[in-house]
């Protein structure tokens, strides 16, 4: 017996917990690591673009589809444009199967900084120890690379086990406005630094003679990712919104929060790295090598207060990761509960124990398993980890985003479409005409040619 539909508690509710979706590793971990990549400006000005002519627009189509047929996305995409569509929904599904086997990992290295860092905080930072043999010495640990993150699936689990308001919702509303004290306050200590006027340079100021065309796909593709687009996240959160509640509103909230966020969190990291000579050149090797190598280090050593922020930063890594897990969870376990009529509680545990048991594939392959730490098919991507997170990123996303801008662009119909957008008021910056010539024609020209270049070109933009 299905049970009537879950609705979030109120619109801010629903804000909260689709900014929680949002707000993860994306913008922590991913964001600052490909723009320092990318020479700072000019990319960061076109993943701005790109926020608002694809993301902005995409969200908005999300949330309709969502909020119009009230189903997961399986069952939303049969609903709002027909029966063969069904397979754009199953795709989301398993792309949120895989992106949260992998993501977990990283999640659960949080919970080993925060305590690591504890330690230093009381015990003291030890002289002449090295983060970069600490990583590497913890990551190739399988055990502790399995009991993290089954800790983190655990608590995934747990949330979406209470469903859309005792769960969900009530973990957003309380770990939000925590995560963005916590960053305010980093943001005040680091603005005070030496490195801050180099980094806010380096960030804001626009070089375009250093912008790459492989630039311009990475910053399209990253907007996927930090908006939990293109596989279904928004369609599922969306489902739970209850009617005459601006989708307009909601949508241009989240992605302004989610972008504020991600721009803070760089600007904090790179005042303290810039802040430290010789230490801009050493934190471009690799993707983890901010976020668990330079800063942990740093903050013991450079940043103010940093005996306090040290730990704080863990958790607000520790608090963005699980509301953006339980976004993943929940779009593979809302497909479960309403296409199969399974109930929720045994769908979570069952969703979860099968994510998990791949989870233990990427957990694995930083060294501790030779097979999955040196599995190669993707040029340039080493390990189970990177190869599935370049099959999600560059695959993916673009493709079920392709797919669903024309869902919303050319098979729904101006009046269906219309309607859904008016329904709770749309705000008087908002033009229907402008969101439907986005939807039909820019976005599926800028994510086509993400596509093309991915499958054709194989071009890298991960
Ligand atoms: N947006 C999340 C982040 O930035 C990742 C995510 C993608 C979550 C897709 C849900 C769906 O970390």
């Amino acid at each position: 017996m299905q049970e009537p539909r879950a609705h979030w508690s109120s619109n801010v509710g629903f804000v909260l917990a689709a900014t929680g979706s949002a707000v993860g590793l994306g913008n922590l971990w991913k964001f600052p690591f490909i723009t320092f990549e990318n020479d700072g400006g000019a990319f960061v000005l076109v993943y701005l673009l790109c926020i608002a002519a694809v993301g902005l627009p995409i969200m908005m189509a999300e949330l309709l589809i969502g909020r119009k047929t009230q189903k997961s996305v399986v069952g939303a995409m049969k609903d709002a444009i027909g029966p063969a569509w069904g397979v754009v929904g199953a795709w989301g599904v398993l792309c949120g199967f895989i992106l949260l086997s992998y993501y977990t990992v990283i999640a659960g290295w949080s919970l080993h900084y925060f305590a690591r860092t504890m330690q230093w905080t009381f015990g003291g930072f030890p002289a002449g120890f090295s983060t970069g043999d600490l990583f590497g010495a913890q990551a190739a640990k399988a055990g502790l690379q399995l009991a993290l993150s089954l800790a983190f699936s655990v608590a995934t689990v747990a949330v979406v086990y209470f469903g859309v308001q005792k769960g969900i919702e009530r973990i957003a509303r309380l770990f939000l406005p925590i995560l963005f004290g916590i960053l305010l306050l980093m943001l005040v200590s680091a603005l005070g630094m030496s490195g801050s006027g180099e980094a806010l340079v380096f960030i804001f100021r626009p070089n375009f003679a250093e912008l790459e065309p492989s630039s311009v796909l990475e910053a399209l593709g990253h907007s996927f990712f930090t908006l939990s687009l293109g596989m279904g996240a928004m369609v599922t959160y969306g489902s739970y919104i209850a009617r005459h509640q601006s989708i307009v509103k909601a949508s241009a909230l989240i992605v302004v929060f989610d972008t504020l966020i991600a721009l803070i969190a760089t600007v904090i990291m790179f005042s303290v790295i810039f802040s430290v000579a010789g230490m801009r050149e050493q934190v471009g090797a690799s993707t983890v090598g901010m976020l668990f190598i330079s800063l942990p280090e740093l903050f013991y050593t450079q940043v103010p207060f940093g005996r306090i922020l040290g730990p704080l930063f863990y958790v607000l890594v520790a608090l963005a990761a699980l509301t953006s897990t339980i976004s993943l969870l929940e779009v593979v376990a809302s497909y479960v509960i309403d296409e199969h009529d399974v109930d929720r509680h045994k769908a979570t545990i069952l969703c979860g124990a099968a994510i998990f048991a791949f989870t233990i594939f990427a957990a694995i392959s930083f060294g501790s398993a030779p097979f999955f730490s040196t599995l190669a098919i993707f040029e340039g991507k080493t390990g189970w980890f990177s190869t599935a997170d370049h099959f999600v990123s560059n695959w993916m996303l673009p493709t079920g985003g392709l797919a669903i801008t024309i869902a919303a662009g050319w098979f729904m119909t101006r009046e269906e479409t219309r309607a859904e957008l008016a329904d709770g008021n749309e705000p008087g910056w908002f033009s229907y005409g402008a969101w439907r010539f986005f939807i039909r024609y820019v976005a599926p020209a800028a994510v086509g040619a993400i596509v093309v270049a991915v499958l054709f070109f194989g071009r890298d933009f991960s």
